[in-house]
Formats: C-alpha cells, sequence, structure tokens
C-alpha cells in the first residue's frame, strides 16, 4: 500500500475507534481507490459494512466517521455520498508536498522492503543441443522483469538458469556423433548449434528406428554418468557449444543469469529417492519408483503416480526438480522460489510442489510458485514459422525487429530532413527493436497466448515500446529546447499544481510504489506497462493543456519539474521491464 493511503486507512480507523468505542478499534475501514475519478481519489466502503453491527443507516454511520475524519492535512473536507461511502478528494498542496519530497530521491520515494527475503527465481532455462525457442524468450524476458522488480524492492535475488543440460538425450547424441561426427567430441568449434541440433534430429531419428542403438545410447549413459574421462568431455563440449549461442541471445537482451544446470543436481537424485522411501512416500509401480499423487487421476479415476526412478533406474525431469527444490530452500536459503515456464507444465510443478511439500521440504514460510505464460503464435492464432514453415531461430527473430524498425527510422529522418551518423541509427534501431519485442511480451497479462505481430509491437503510437520511448525523448527535447539542465532546477524548485491536467499527472506519478507493490505479490508485469502507458498519455494531456517553456515564473520551473519527474518515472519504469531510454531517436 503507497503510504498515503496507508495514512488515510490510520487515520479512518481512528474516527471508527472515536465515534464507535474501542470494539472497533481493529475494522477494516475498506479503503479503495474511488471507483471513478469524479468523486475524488479514495472511497471508504466501511459505513455499507457496519450497518448490522450498529444497527443502523450506512449514511448516518459514514457521517459520524467524518466528524471524527481529521484528514485536514491530506485531503479536502470528506464527503459522504450514495448509499453511504466517503469519498475522499487529495489536497494539491498535499501532493505538491509529496513531490517536492521524492525530487531529491534517486528510488523516486519508492522504500526498499524493510525485511529482504531470498527469492529465487528460475527462468530462460533452455536445453543444451536443442535451439533456444520462443517459450524460452517468453521466459527469459518476463523472469528477467520480475528479478528486476524484486531487486529494485531490495530483495535478495538469485537468478538461475535451470539448464536442460542431463539425461539420456546425451547418451543419444554422443554415440551418435561418435560414429558421424568424432571431431566433434574432441574438437571446440567443430559444430555450431544449428549443426547440433540438426545432428540432434537424426540422433533421434536412429534411436527410434535402430535397437542395437538403442543400446550403445545406453551405454553412453552410463558411461556418462559413472564419470568416464571421455563421455565427460564430450559432454562438456556439447554444453559450451550451445551456451556460446545462448550468451549471444542473453547479450542481445541485456539478461544476466546464474547457470545452474540439471546436472548439478545429479549427485542428490539418489538421497531424493531414498529420502522419499524413509518416509514411507514411496511406491514400486511395474518396476518404477514413484509417488501416487493426491488429486490427479488418469481417465479411469485411478490416481496417478510421480515417477522419480525409472525401470531402467534412470532418474528423470522430476527429480532434479525435488533435489532443486530442496537445494534451493535448505542451501540457497529462498523463503520464495519462482519458476517461470510455459502454462504446460503446470501439472509438472503442482505434482512436485506436492511431492515435496508431503516430504517436509517446503516449511510453512517457504512459497513455491509456478509463473505460467501463454503461448507465443503467429499470425492467425497458428504456430510459430518462418516462411517455409520452419521453427523460427530466436536470433533472426529479434534481428528482424531491429531490421524493421532501422527502416522506419530511416524513413522518419528523411521526412525530417534529419542527418545522422551509422552509430545512431544502429543503436537507435537495436535498442528499440529489441525493447519492441521485450514490451510486446511484457504487456500482456502473462497467461494469455499472444500473437507475435512485429507491425503492432514496432508501432509508435499505442501501447508499445516505441510509444513509451518516444515520450520519453520528447520530455528531453524539452530540456534541450530550453536549455535547461532539469538536474539543475534544483530542490529548491517548487511544484504548484492547478490544472487538471497537472493534479492528474502528480497524482499518477505517486502511485509507482504501489504499482510495484502489487508485481512484487501477483509477478504480473503487465500492471506496470499499463502505469507506464497511462503515465505518458497523462503527460501528454498535460502537455496539451499547459505550456511549458512559454508559461510564466512560477508556473514555468514546476511544469518543468513535473517534466523531469516524468521522465524520471518512465526511465526507471522501464529500467525495469529490461528496457532503456534513448537521449534522442
Ligand atoms: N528446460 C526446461 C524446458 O525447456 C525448463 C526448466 C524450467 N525449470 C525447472 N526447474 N523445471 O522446458
Amino acid at each position: 500500500m503507497n503510504p498515503t493511503a496507508e495514512k488515510l486507512k490510520n487515520k479512518l480507523q481512528q474516527a471508527l475507534e472515536v465515534a464507535f468505542g474501542k470494539d472497533f478499534a481493529g475494522v477494516d475501514p475498506m479503503l479503495v481507490p474511488a471507483s471513478n475519478p469524479k468523486f475524488g481519489d479514495y472511497q471508504s466502503n466501511a459505513p455499507l459494512s457496519l450497518t448490522k453491527k450498529l444497527g443502523q443507516a450506512p449514511r448516518a454511520i459514514a457521517e459520524q466517521i467524518v466528524q471524527h475524519l481529521e484528514v485536514n492535512d491530506i485531503c479536502q473536507p470528506p464527503s459522504v455520498a450514495g448509499p453511504g461511502f466517503i469519498n475522499l478528494t487529495l489536497k494539491p498542496e498535499y501532493l505538491e508536498a509529496q513531490l517536492n519530497a521524492i525530487l531529491g530521491d534517486a528510488r523516486l520515494g519508492i522504500a526498499l522492503t524493510k525485511n529482504p527475503q531470498r527469492v529465487v527465481v528460475d527462468f530462460s532455462s533452455p536445453n543444451i543441443a536443442k535451439e533456444m525457442h520462443v517459450g524460452h524468450l517468453r521466459s527469459t524476458i518476463i523472469g528477467d522483469s520480475i528479478a528486476r522488480i524484486l531487486e529494485f524492492q531490495g530483495e535478495d535475488v538469485l537468478r538461475l538458469n535451470h539448464v536442460g543440460d542431463w539425461g539420456t538425450q546425451f547418451g543419444m547424441l554422443i554415440a551418435y556423433l561418435r560414429e558421424a561426427y568424432p571431431a566433434a567430441l574432441t574438437t571446440q568449434d567443430a559444430l555450431d548449434l544449428g549443426d547440433l541440433v540438426a545432428l540432434y534430429r537424426k540422433a533421434k531419428q536412429r534411436f527410434d528406428e535402430d535397437e542395437a542403438f538403442q543400446e550403445t545410447a545406453r551405454q553412453e549413459v552410463v558411461k556418462l554418468q559413472a564419470g568416464a574421462e571421455d563421455s565427460r568431455r564430450a559432454w562438456q563440449l556439447l554444453c559450451e557449444q550451445s551456451r556460446r549461442e545462448f550468451e549471444i541471445i542473453y547479450d542481445l537482451l541485456d539478461v544476466k543469469l546464474t547457470e545452474r544446470g540439471e546436472s548439478f543436481y545429479n549427485p542428490l537424485l539418489p538421497s531424493v529417492v531414498e529420502d522419499l522411501e524413509q518416509l514411507g512416500l514411496l511406491v514400486e509401480d511395474a518396476g518404477a519408483k514413484c509417488v501416487f499423487l493426491e488429486g490427479f487421476s488418469n481417465k479411469q479415476g485411478e490416481p496417478l503416480p510421480l515417477i522419480v526412478k525409472k525401470t531402467d533406474g534412470g532418474y528423470n525431469y522430476a527429480t532434479t526438480d525435488l533435489a532443486a527444490i530442496r537445494y534451493r530452500i535448505q542451501q540457497d536459503g529462498a523463503n520464495r522460489v519462482l519458476y517461470v515456464t510455459d502454462a504446460g507444465q503446470a501439472s509438472h510443478f503442482a505434482q512436485v510442489f506436492q511431492v515435496a511439500r508431503r516430504a517436509g521440504w517446503i516449511p510453512d514460510n517457504v512459497e513455491v510458485v509456478h509463473v505460467p505464460f501463454g503461448l507465443v503464435q503467429g499470425e492467425g492464432g497458428k504456430k510459430l514459422k518462418t516462411r517455409s514453415g520452419e521453427t523460427v531461430r530466436l536470433r533472426d527473430l529479434l534481428d528482424e525487429a531491429i531490421v524493421r524498425f532501422r527502416a522506419y527510422l530511416e524513413a522518419d529522418l528523411k521526412e525530417k530532413g534529419r542527418e545522422e551518423t551509422e552509430q545512431f541509427k544502429a543503436h537507435v534501431a537495436e535498442v528499440v527493436g529489441i525493447s519492441a519485442v521485450k514490451y510486446a511480451d511484457l504487456s500482456q497479462n502473462r497467461t494469455s497466448n499472444y500473437v507475435f505481430s512485429y507491425d503492432k509491437m514496432l508501432a509508435p503510437l499505442g501501447n508499445t515500446a516505441p510509444y513509451m520511448l518516444y515520450a520519453y525523448v520528447r520530455i528531453q527535447g524539452i530540456s534541450r529546447k530550453g536549455d535547461i539542465d532539469f538536474e539543475q532546477l534544483g530542490s529548491d524548485a517548487k511544484i504548484l499544481l492547478h490544472e487538471e491536467t497537472e493534479l492528474a499527472l502528480a497524482k499518477h506519478l505517486l502511485q509507482l510504489g504501489e504499482v510495484l507493490g502489487e508485481v512484487e505479490q501477483d509477478l504480473l508485469p503487465n500492471r506496470l506497462c499499463q502505469y507506464l502507458f497511462e503515465l505518458s498519455q497523462k503527460f501528454n494531456q498535460f502537455y496539451d493543456k499547459c505550456p511549458v517553456l512559454q508559461a510564466d515564473e512560477p508556473q514555468r520551473t514546476s511544469r518543468l519539474v513535473l517534466c523531469d519527474l516524468t521522465a524520471r518515472t518512465l526511465k526507471l519504469g522501464l529500467s525495469l521491464l529490461g528496457i532503456p531510454v534513448l537521449e534522442r531517436m
């Protein structure tokens, strides 16, 4: 809750107590943002809920609360409305003081959390020897933004890349490479990821068709797991090759991750199974070791098992996640563990969480959350494919956004008769192209599917990255035009709010902290996008109505400060989405 709402809540609570006695000390004043800005900024709905308890009409209750409500320094005189709401409108003087207070603060008045939590964000997590796909892109973008927001709030965040770098597929791949491409197993850079992916496909085909090969592949896994020197080295080379390719994407996106792949947990897998056995949770079913789940059943209504050790003795994805959850809570000291993956993995996580909980590995004060997201679709809601029908490579997808914005930029510069250097154009195109992809993803409610459209995400108008970035540039343009150094406006600059649009902008500026608090809870970055979009709109309305450079003092300085605060809020908010601003574009 923002400090203003908090203050009002306390005042309402005091008034309730004075009006109706000690019994009403803890009553929730039910303070919410006004349903309609016409009625003010906040409203208390408490009178309606107290009618039974007090045996009075809601309006009468509201009147008595208002009589004892001491909010003179914050609000205009409160009014009772409708069936019995209390409407509260913030005073301009109060808003002016609040804005003045945040002016000199790099965090724009947003306090750091008082008790930092250790939060693990498990995101991105592509698989070795496979191409990183759009699902991983979503996870990377959403996970990074959530991590940035939590870090800004002061949480102690561990960004983990749970790379799929272990498992039976390596046996198959190594076995295949040994016969088809031995150099790849001993030489660095013999293959790039594209080749590796193609070879992986061939290996899989071979595996499915040839029984003898299956046996070779299995032996290869055993050798790898037993730590045979040359198998290990081959595995490492394969991982490095993929990793280099992933790094290119992370660099382009400016995303930092700590790699801790599935292989890390390999030594811990036997004890997961042993401990489940000790706890009496383990059942042997057709040779496999499993835990029967509560609330999950097959079509026949029989309970479903979560297999933790396969008939062939191998462990699987779930076993690794069980080991990981334990490690993150016990060794990393996590209070909150977030898993950012596609919604298709919801039941996997529900099952893993259930087993871990029943095993007593998730203490009550630890929260584990699957943070699901929907699909990225091509035009028409189909699977995203290239024109020739292949899956889209992430690098190509990002490059295309850059190329397209570059074309728009060139045309725009030409139209305006502006000359810019190659370096300028390349930089602007890259920042806007990448930002557009990120913003398009983040501005949707993550749980829904969305259609990937360059035209939409690169549009200079609308809820898009270019729109936000232009808004920022426009404000910097004001300072350039007026030859004003925003930083020199200083803390003695007085803010004066008279016009409707000034007040609306001021109120919105003061709400960033509240929005971030919400995102920290519900992990929906689209709320921040929406906030920033509305901020740009409110700024534009203000800028349309109120002259800035042409205004007389003291209005002029006050309005310049509003411009500066808007720019700084945009910059901060966008940075939490992983989007850098440009001074010119
Ligand atoms: N590698 C997995 C995939 O590509 C995602 C891993 C997510 N994290 C986890 N702890 N299971 O689908």
